[in-house]
């Protein structure tokens, strides 16, 4: 038989992405979701929104779920289709915590203590204040990616340790119970899509580190971000170029233009030859208010019919659990619990 008018199926991917505010940022959206909307042609793309996550640090019931929809409106509002990939709410899908459960079962108190991020994050915040939730959530996360059996996990190089842990427990846990998972590599986004903070532009852009006028905001207003852009600090001289060390402030105002423009940096600092930096700052402004604001209007009118944006994410987390929930079965069976009735979709609300 001829195959090779098979076409050949498509590696799938999953990602996530924990909203530190009440809107994605730049960094968020050129560091992440502008890589989704291109690999949801590529792959099979699974997106979803970790609120599981969210509340390892207290949050506010009410803007817990207004943050949630919010978040899954800017996705959309930024490319995510959700014709072409699977985009979901992991509250909706029991299995993550499910699943977590077994691979608590299988770290090492040693090796979770290890995780970077946790120890940043509670050194900062005291043991007192640091809850179990915060240690255990790269084991939520390794959940989150083993159910789905992605080839790749596309995230920042701030995440490389949380898919090397999945990759040791999915391989621990085929080499004890048989295999199951399939082993994912993480798909680290290029250092050259990094944002810094336009008020301190050697510390990315985020809203836990720095000032609100550092950020450009997603669900801001057109007015306040072109203010933002004009009031970023700049640097010693006058000249225009791209050099990290010597002139963070232009290099990350270069490095915006360029991934908005599509231009690369060179020929952005040729066109701003013998010009000011107030001339980058007004053009600039322009380029990010005019692709900015047409996320943001249909961010606010996705919003604006709540009860069509609840449907939407409850079809992505039917889609996921039709996947999640024959892992997790599978799972269960090699673990030894006894079978039980199969979740079908009708148990779903
Ligand atoms: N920890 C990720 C972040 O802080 C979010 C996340 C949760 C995630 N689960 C994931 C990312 C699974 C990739 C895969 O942004």
């Amino acid at each position: 038989m001829n195959t090779s008018t098979v076409p050949a199926p498509r590696q799938r991917v999953l990602s996530g992405m924990q909203p530190s505010g009440s809107s994605l940022h730049l960094g968020n959206y050129l560091g992440a979701l502008v890589h989704w909307v291109r690999m949801q042609d590529e792959y099979d793309a699974i997106y979803f929104i970790p609120d599981l996550h969210a509340i390892t640090v207290p949050q506010d019931p009410a803007e817990l779920a207004s943050r949630t929809r919010v978040t899954a409106a800017q996705y959309i509002a930024s490319g995510v289709d959700v014709e072409k990939c699977t985009l979901f709410v992991q509250s909706q899908v029991p299995e993550h915590a499910q699943l977590a459960w077994v691979l608590n079962c299988l770290t090492g108190f040693g090796e979770a203590s290890r995780m970077t991020q946790f120890k940043d994050k509670s050194l900062k915040q005291g043991a007192d204040s640091t809850t179990v939730g915060l240690f255990t959530y790269p084991i939520l996360q390794a959940a989150d990616i083993l159910l789905y059996q992605p080839e790749g996990v596309p995230v920042g190089e701030d995440q490389r340790q949380h898919v090397e842990l999945s990759r040791d427990l999915a391989q621990r846990f085929n080499t004890r119970f048989g295999p199951v998972f399939v082993v994912p590599k993480p798909f680290i986004q290029k250092e050259s899509a990094k944002i810094y903070d336009l008020q301190n532009p050697t510390a990315k852009m985020s809203k836990s580190a720095g000032s609100p006028s550092g950020l450009i905001n997603l669900m801001d207003e057109p007015k306040v971000t072109a203010k933002r852009i004009k009031s970023a600090v700049t640097d010693d001289g006058a000249e225009i170029r791209f050099d990290r060390g010597e002139k963070p402030g232009i290099s990350n105002l270069l490095t915006i233009y360029s991934l908005l423009t599509g231009k690369n940096v060179d020929d952005v600092v040729g066109h701003f030859e013998g010009r000011m930096y107030g001339h980058l700052k007004v053009e600039l402004a322009d380029v990010v208010v005019d692709h900015l604001e047409p996320i943001r209007t249909r961010a606010l009118e996705l919003l604006a019919d709540q009860a069509e944006l609840d449907r939407l994410l409850n079809v992505g987390a039917e889609k996921a659990r039709s996947i999640a929930s024959v892992t997790l079965a599978d799972v269960f069976a090699k673990v030894g619990f006894l079978p039980a009735h199969t979740h079908d979709s009708a148990g779903a609300p």
